[in-house]
């Protein structure tokens, strides 16, 4: 398994985090939030949202080509999300480390997220790092012009 190489995001870099986000999104979530959400998650939605994301971005790079990536806001491990051609390969265990310790940076002991309830791989993925589930969280997104409300877990971690 290639070891990825980790490093923040630059502003060239958010046309291909749109891609990875958007790919990789739809691997996980339709059938798991609500349908005019699935509908509303576009690659142009994907695209008007990182340049504004820079810099709370760290990107995953194998053989020179980036592969994955983080987005942390304070205590929130916002988002990790990995090329599905990468997904069982290693990449995302360095870049979930990686938020943990910008969350810790950030001077914050403990670091949450939030996972759609039948997000099964994300949810294993999380536990075998020593997240813990929480409990319930109704997560209330915008997209689209409407608000969706997703059946999400919360996890927490002590760092
Ligand atoms: C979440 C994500 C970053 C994890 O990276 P990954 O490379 O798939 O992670 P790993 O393969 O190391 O770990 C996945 C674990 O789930 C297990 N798994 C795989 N498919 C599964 C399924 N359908 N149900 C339950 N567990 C599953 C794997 O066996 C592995 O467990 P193991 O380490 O005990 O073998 C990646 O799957 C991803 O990008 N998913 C799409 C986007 C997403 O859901 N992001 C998170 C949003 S909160």
């Amino acid at each position: 398994m290639a070891v990825p190489t980790l490093r923040p995001a630059t502003a060239a870099d958010m046309s291909r985090v749109a891609e990875i986000w958007h790919e990789a999104w739809h691997v996980a979530h339709p059938g798991h939030v609500p349908d005019g959400l699935t509908a509303a998650r576009t690659l142009a939605a994907f695209r008007d949202r990182t340049p504004a994301r820079v810099a709370d971005t760290t990107v995953a790079e194998v053989d020179g080509a980036v592969v994955g990536f983080t987005m942390t806001a304070d205590d929130e491990v916002e988002q990790v999300f990995v090329d599905p051609a990468h997904h069982g390969t290693g990449v995302a265990g360095p870049l979930l480390e990686e938020a943990e310790r910008r969350v810790r940076a950030a001077g914050f002991a403990e670091a949450w997220l939030a996972v759609v309830v039948g997000n099964a791989r994300a949810r294993r993925f999380y536990e075998r790092r020593g997240w813990v589930d929480a409990g319930d969280l109704p997560y209330v997104v915008s997209a689209g012009g409407a608000t969706y409300t997703s059946p999400c877990r919360r996890y927490v971690k002590r760092l």
